[in-house]
Parts: C-alpha cells; sequence; structure tokens
C-alpha cells in the first residue's frame, strides 16, 4: 500500500520515535516525503534505532508528561502518532507508577495540548493486553476488557481519556490496538529472546512457560502499513481497530520455524512451565475490521523472521552468520540467505 498522496509534504508527530515500531514508523514516514517531529525521552528507546533517517527529521529528547505541556511540538501537526509509553507488561508490574505517569499522564497531556493547538488526528496506540484472558478464540474490537497488568489498566485508560476528549471536544481520534509485532530493532520479547538464547548456545534452548501459549504475530512493517491506513481512512475516526497478523501459532512451532530457518542443528528444548506474571495464554485478534478498511499483510511471519534473522546476524554475529561468512571467503557454496 502506498501513501505518498496522503503524508507527502505533512507534518507528523511520532512519539515513542525511538522506540522499535515508532522508528520503522518514523522511517516509513520519511520515505513518503513527511515532515517528521519525533519526541522521545529515551527511557527505553535508543537514538541508533533512528539511524536511518536521522538527517531528516526534527528530534525532540522530552518526555509525553513534561509538565511544561507539548504544544510547541504539538502545534501544526497534521497527525500525532502516540506511541511514547513504557510498553513492558513485567516492568509494569514493578514499577506501575512508571506506567501511570508515562502511559495515563503522558496521554493526557497529548490530548491537552491537541485541544490547545487543534493538531490531529490522534492515532493512539492501545494494546491486545486490554483485553485480558480471552473468551473467545480470536479476540474482535468489541471482546470485553479486563486488564490483568498495570500496563494494561493504563492503555485502557488512555483509551477512555482519548474516547471522552473526542466525545467532548470534537477530536478526531483513531485508536489501534496492537497484538504482537517482532522484527528488527526488537530487543526484547520472544523472537529476539530465542534467537539470542541460541547464540549463546545453539545446543540447548529454554522456553518461558509451557511453549503452547499462541498469538497472532504480525511482522513490524505490515503494522506500520496498518497505523499508515488508520492514519488517513475515513471509517476509521472514532473507531478502533486490532492490528495483528493473521496465523495463529504457537511459542513451541515459532521456535521450531526460526531454528528451521537458521539452518541449525535441532537444540534440546527445556519448557520452564511457569511464566511470567501477566502473560496470557492465548493472544489472537480478529483484524476483519482491520481489513474492512482495506489492510492487507504484505509481508508476514515467515518472510518477518527471515528479516529479523538477517538482522541479528548483523547486529550480533551470531555463529551461524560467521559460520556462513567464512565458507563464503573459503569459496564454498552457500546455502543462502536462511
Ligand atoms: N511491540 C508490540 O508488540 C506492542 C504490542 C502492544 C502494544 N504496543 C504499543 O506500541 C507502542 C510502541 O511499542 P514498542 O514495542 O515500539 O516499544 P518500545 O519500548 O520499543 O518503544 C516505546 C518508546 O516510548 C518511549 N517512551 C517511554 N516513555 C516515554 C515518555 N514518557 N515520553 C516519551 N517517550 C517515552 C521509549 O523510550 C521507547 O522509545 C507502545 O505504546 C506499546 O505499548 C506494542
Amino acid at each position: 500500500m502506498n501513501f505518498t498522496a496522503e503524508y507527502a509534504d505533512k507534518t507528523v508527530l511520532v512519539t515513542g520515535a525511538a522506540g522499535f515500531v515508532g522508528s520503522h514508523l518514523v522511517d516509513r514516514l520519511v520515505e513518503l516525503g513527511t515532515r517528521v517531529r519525533a519526541l522521545d525521552d529515551l527511557s527505553d528507546g535508543d537514538l541508533d534505532n533512528l539511524r536511518l533517517s536521522e538527517n531528516r527529521i526534527d528530534f525532540i529528547h522530552r518526555s509525553v508528561a513534561d509538565p511544561g505541556g507539548l504544544d510547541d511540538v504539538v502545534g501544526g501537526c497534521d497527525f500525532v502518532f502516540h506511541l511514547g509509553a513504557n510498553a513492558s507488561v513485567p516492568r509494569s508490574v514493578e514499577r506501575p507508577d512508571v506506567d501511570f505517569e508515562s502511559n495515563v499522564v503522558g496521554t493526557h497531556r497529548i490530548l491537552e495540548s491537541i485541544r490547545r493547538t487543534g493538531a490531529g488526528p490522534l492515532i493512539f496506540t492501545s494494546s491486545a493486553a486490554v483485553y485480558g484472558e480471552p473468551r473467545t478464540p480470536a479476540m474482535d474490537e468489541d471482546h470485553p476488557r479486563t486488564p490483568i497488568s498495570p500496563y494494561a489498566g493504563t492503555k485502557l485508560a488512555g483509551e477512555h481519556l482519548v474516547a471522552s476528549y473526542c466525545r467532548c471536544f470534537g477530536l478526531d481520534r483513531r485508536t489501534v490496538r496492537i497484538f504482537n509485532t517482532f522484527g528488527p530493532r526488537q530487543r526484547k520479547y520472544v523472537m529476539f529472546d530465542l534467537l539470542e538464547k541460541l547464540r549463546k548456545n545453539s545446543s540447548r534452548l529454554e522456553i518461558l512457560g509451557s511453549g503452547d501459549q499462541v498469538r497472532t504475530y504480525n511482522y513490524v512493517a505490515d503494522t506500520v502499513t496498518a497505523f499508515l491506513l488508520v492514519g488517513v481512512h475515513p471509517d476509521a475516526r472514532d473507531n478502533v481497530y486490532n492490528i495483528g497478523g493473521t496465523r495463529t501459532i504457537s511459542i513451541r512451532e515459532v521456535a521450531a520455524l526460526i531454528i528451521e530457518l537458521l539452518g541449525i542443528d535441532p537444540p534440546e528444548i527445556i519448557y520452564t512451565g511457569e511464566s511470567w506474571k501477566g502473560d496470557i495464554q492465548r493472544l489472537c485478534g480478529d483484524i476483519g475490521r482491520l481489513q474492512g478498511i482495506g489492510y492487507e499483510i504484505e509481508v508476514g511471519l515467515e518472510k518477518g523472521l527471515r528479516r529479523l534473522i538477517d538482522w541479528h546476524a548483523e547486529e550480533y554475529s551470531p555463529p551461524w552468520a560467521r559460520a556462513r561468512s567464512s565458507t563464503r571467503s573459503g569459496g564454498g557454496s552457500t546455502c543462502g540467505s536462511p
């Protein structure tokens, strides 16, 4: 999907811009010819994630919860993509106060600035975590919201705040609930953890939980496409969309797929049985509403995993990448991209 006509020459704010999803969104907007204001407090982001676009954006090192307000950053923006938040469930269990400040107070500050300056639309980033334990195999947007972690509670509070501003002040808001997204620059969560564990010891792989936890993973470029679509589609105003993949897969199967793509000997796999507090066994989204406005997955799980593996090989030089490059420099045949 090409959004040049909608985003070229526009001024766009991305909060959480130095994070995983935010930095990919920034790169795509820059490619589209957008003037990007990229805000991040670098509490969890990394400026290196913005390396590709660093000379073509305005980077603002500030918190969304800045008590001094954000009018100077928000004012004049044609779109506000608000992703800046603590994005870790386990961390929210340890430090709920941080989540409240960044995710609730921060969202309030963004809304106040939009209200004062007339910027927008606002694309608010919520999470599939707001659903809590699933009552249906694939959750659509009307599934009950019963958060079971402080993180999920703050995301749902953010959704309500945004919706209330929309009703009271007539703001244009669009909410997305992201299911697990993966890809290059994500240095946490299951895909990255599996690659890192294998890099350190490719003969033994420990998997948290039973391995039967299932997800509908989405590749980050596909998630970015969904953001851009929701930002401009006329039906998306005042609406909520799940963003996720379409393939339901267990962590056990993800591990098997990664091992196959790496082309390494199968390691011994150990399941810890116990997972982390707040982990949800089945987290699968129904993305029918998003598909109804034209969303299509372009990269998908397997191609996305190949891209993740390539990035990981460049960044961390794992044994399988070293073995391939020495085979190449020795002039022998290679099995190509994993
Ligand atoms: N990646 C996923 O699978 C997923 C799933 C559900 C929801 N989300 C949501 O998507 C958004 C992006 O997630 P991500 O995976 O890129 O996480 P991330 O941690 O990589 O990015 C979040 C960014 O927000 C920044 N940030 C945190 N608090 C801030 C503050 N007070 N002011 C300014 N910046 C702040 C961090 O420094 C970081 O760069 C988050 O809102 C997250 O809750 C992500």
